[in-house]
Parts: C-alpha cells; structure tokens; sequence
C-alpha cells in the first residue's frame, strides 16, 4: 500500500497512515488503503490497535481538500459515506482501536480519531473542525460523534466557529484522555520527542489492554457500543448477553481459577495466559 503503514508488535498492530507531504490528509487512495489495512488485521494474534499519522506534525490534516473541491453534490455525498463506512469499520472493529494524536487533527482528522475507542495525543496536537470556513459542514461524522463525546454545546460551538483548540482544551472538554509531553533535559532541550513518547504510552496502554482476556476486552467495547445507541431497558439487555458470552470461555475460567488459586496460595503468581478462546 502507497499511503497504509502497517506493522505488529507482539499482539499489537500499529496502523501508520503515511502521506507525510500531505499532512497526512484523507483522500479516496488513503480510505480505501485503510480499510483494506484493518481487514487485514490478524484478529487471532492482534488484540488491540493503535492509528497515528506518520511525522510529528500531523496526525490527519482533514480530508483531502484538492480532490473535494470539484465534486458535485452526488459525488459529496458518496465521499461522505465512502469516510463514513471506514470510520464505522474502525468503530465497530471488534478489538480497541487506540488513536495516537500526533499533531493536526483537523476535520476529518478529529474525526477519524473519535472513531476510536480512545484518544491520546502529544502536546503539540490541534484539534478542530474547520469544514464552515470551506463551505461544507463536517462530513465524516464530526456532527455526530463530536456531540456524543463533548456534549452538544461544546460540539456547537467547535464546528460553528471552526475554531481550533490546543491538546490542552481538548483534554479539558474530555476529547482526549491524555496528553504526552516530550521529554527535555534540565536546559531545556528536548531530548525525546513527544511524539516518541506518545507512542510509548499507546503501545503501553495497548499491552495492558492485550493482556486482558480477548473475548472479555471484545465484548466490552460491543456492550458499551451497542449499549449508548439504546436506552437503558435495552442496554442492560445487551450487556446481560454479552455478559453470559463469556461464561464458559477458556479465559473466563483461567481469569477466575487463578483469582481462586491465589486465595488458597498466595504465592502463586498472577499472570494469566488468555487464549482467546
Ligand atoms: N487536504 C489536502 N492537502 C492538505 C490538507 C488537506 N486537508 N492539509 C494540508 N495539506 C497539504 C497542503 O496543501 C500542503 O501541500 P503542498 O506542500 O503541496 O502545498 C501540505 O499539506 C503542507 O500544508 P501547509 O503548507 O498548509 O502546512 P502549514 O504548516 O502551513 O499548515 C495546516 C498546516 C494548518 C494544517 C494547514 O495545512 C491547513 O489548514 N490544512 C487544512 C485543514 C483543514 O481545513 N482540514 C479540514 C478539511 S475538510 C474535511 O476534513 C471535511 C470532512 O469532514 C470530511
């Protein structure tokens, strides 16, 4: 693939999108490598996923503006839905998808990483959805997902001004879950970058996850999923059946054999080798 990086570390897959010239905007080329990059992730040893954009300036600088701007309404609306059918791919993905925000996230950059399950970014990250300053709205799902996760005020007021916000609002409006910083020796110089050190955080954050039990982590990101898009009479329904998925799995009884193995002996130790099965 010309604009998909891929690469796995032990159950880890790092998708990388690599159109670095470009500020690693989003155009037909590059949504359709990325959905044939998460297609071929290897769902029996990958347990969780990481996106960043290649560079330390930009994660995803939006859609690509040069190839909208001739588009017809028809054809405005099927790039819409082209955006949209792979962000819901990676919302949907049956394993956590971790965004690793490194620089611009603007337009379809904020929203291809509200498509994941959570966000983390390094402190130079700009956040923002500026499509009213071009005439369009937000079309990859920025209408939408912004308003689930900051609220509707917060969201309004973002798109409407297409103002951009620093690393540091959005993690105060709760956009993302961290923010990294680089690291810098007593003068003052940066002796690892932040986005060396936001990869670090996402590739730990994503061992903690992948050393959870699969089916467990799997059906939690369904449940919680699922979940939000029904009222609560049938959320709760929801998570009683996933629930009682996992009854039964090899991984449910090593997770509460070694719980129950530990009362009776202490000493023996805790790490549990889920199978996903
Ligand atoms: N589409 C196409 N190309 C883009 C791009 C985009 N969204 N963003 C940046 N680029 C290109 C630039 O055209 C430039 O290419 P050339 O070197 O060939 O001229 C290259 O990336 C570097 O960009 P700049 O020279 O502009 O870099 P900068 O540091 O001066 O500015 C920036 C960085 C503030 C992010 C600026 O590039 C910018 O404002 N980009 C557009 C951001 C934007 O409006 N995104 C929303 C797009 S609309 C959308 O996403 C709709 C949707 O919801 C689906």
């Amino acid at each position: 693939m010309e604009f998909v990086l891929y690469e796995q570390k032990d159950a880890i897959g790092i998708i990388t999108i690599n159109r670095e010239k470009a500020l690693n905007a989003l155009n037909s080329q590059v949504l359709d490598e990325l959905n044939e990059a998460f297609d071929a992730v290897d769902l029996n040893t990958v347990r969780c996923l990481i996106l960043t954009g290649a560079g330390e300036k930009s994660f995803v600088a939006g859609a690509d503006i040069g190839e909208m701007s001739t588009l017809t309404k028809a054809e405005g609306e099927a790039f819409g839905k082209k955006g949209n059918d792979v962000f819901r791919k990676i919302e949907t993905f049956p394993i956590p998808v971790i965004a690793a925000i490194n620089g611009f996230a603007l337009g379809g950059g904020c929203e291809i990483s509200m498509s994941c399950d959570i966000r983390i970014c390094s402190e130079n990250a700009m956040f923002g959805q500026p499509e009213v300053g071009l005439g369009i709205t937000p079309g990859f799902g920025g209408t939408q997902r912004l308003a689930r996760l900051v609220g509707a005020g917060m969201a309004k007021q973002m798109i409407y001004t297409a103002r951009n916000i620093k690393a540091d609002e959005a993690y105060r409006i709760g956009l993302v879950n961290e923010v990294v910083k680089a690291t810098v020796d007593e003068e003052g110089n940066v002796t690892v970058s932040a986005k060396e050190n936001l990869m670090a955080a996402a590739e730990k954050m994503a061992a903690s996850i992948a050393k959870n039990a699969p089916i467990a982590v799997r059906n939690c990101k369904k449940a919680i999923n699922d979940g939000l898009e029904v009222d609560m009479d049938k959320a709760v329904v929801i998570e009683e059946k996933l629930f009682g998925d996992c009854f039964e799995t090899e991984d449910q009884k090593a997770g509460m054999g070694n719980f129950l193995k530990k009362k009776d002996d202490p000493t023996k130790v805790k790490v549990v080798d889920f199978k996903n099965c």
